[in-house]
């Protein structure tokens, strides 16, 4: 399927996403948003694809949300449509694995997707950050809760209320990005993640999916419940048996997702 704002590709099992909106340093319009919607369900039910890949350009993965576009927007305009929800709803509702790669700015609804993914690999050029208050406005696309559960509230309150930018090695201290690499090999360390994960039970990745981000959702209790039962239910799967025997015979696991 083509795009305008988006180019998406796929490569031995795994999709590449790319915003492209480079005269907007990939400010997130409608079209982009829906876009990258439809091409999200698109990959979920592409049975060649085991993992995707969500990238921008070397100056930006995303500035935010397209302020020329929100500019003139009123509240009845925004909350009748539930401006930008459904879209980011079904990014969310994606159940196979999504890498964000990070170079450059990650501003506002920029941060927000990459915080949407699953984890985010930074380059040494990366800048997160939630500037919305200099427009007179809050983040809206996750920010002020996610952040606050990445970075921690002290952190996470002084991004949101000076806007102020965080780089990439601050970014890593915190615990927003799992790994900062050269800005020339984003894409293949990207790239190499994602071979790792297309290796594994794509049931087993989802339920990864699922457990880690109960832990956010639920109290200890309940997401230790959570996470035990959906390991007893991976004891009903082909793939537990053949990676446990891969083990015991020395050899590699073929798992057959099954
Ligand atoms: N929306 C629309 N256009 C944007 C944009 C955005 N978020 N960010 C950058 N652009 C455009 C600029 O208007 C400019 O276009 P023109 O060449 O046509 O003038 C082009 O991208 C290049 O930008 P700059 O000239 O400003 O580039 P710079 O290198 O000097 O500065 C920047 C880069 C610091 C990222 C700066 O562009 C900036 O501050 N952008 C806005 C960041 C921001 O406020 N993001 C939050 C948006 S609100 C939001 O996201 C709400 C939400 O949570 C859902």
């Amino acid at each position: 399927m083509a795009y305008n704002t988006i180019i998406v590709e796929v490569e031995d099992q795994i999709a590449t996403v790319r915003l492209n909106r480079p005269d907007a340093l990939n400010a997130l319009n409608a079209e982009l948003l829906s876009e990258l919607a439809q091409a999200v369900a698109e990959l979920e039910a592409d049975a060649r694809v085991r993992c995707t890949i969500l990238t921008g350009s070397e100056k930006s993965f995303a500035a935010g949300a397209d302020i020329t576009e929100m500019a003139d927007l009123n509240f009845v305009d925004v909350f009748s449509t539930d401006y930008l929800a459904a879209d980011a709803e079904a990014i969310m509702r994606c159940r196979k694995p999504i890498i964000a790669a990070v170079s450059g700015y990650a501003l506002g609804g920029g941060c927000e997707l990459a915080m949407m993914c699953d984890f985010i690999l930074a380059s040494e050029t990366a800048k997160f950050g939630q500037p919305e208050i200099n427009l007179g406005v809050v983040a809206g696309l996750g920010g002020s809760q996610r952040l606050t559960r990445f970075v921690g509230k002290s952190k996470a309150m002084e991004m949101h209320l000076t806007g102020r930018f965080m780089d990439a090695e601050e970014a890593e201290r915190s615990g927003l990005v799992s790994r900062v690499v050269p800005v020339k090999k984003l894409m293949e360390e990207a790239q190499a993640a994602a071979r790792k994960i297309a290796e594994k039970s794509a049931l087993a990745t989802m339920v990864v999916k699922e457990a880690v981000n109960r832990s956010y959702e639920t109290t200890l209790r309940e997401g230790l419940l959570f996470e035990r039962r959906a390991f007893h239910s991976l004891f009903a799967t082909e793939d537990q048996t053949e990676g446990m025997t891969a083990f015991k015979e020395k050899r590699e696991a073929q798992f057959r997702d099954k």
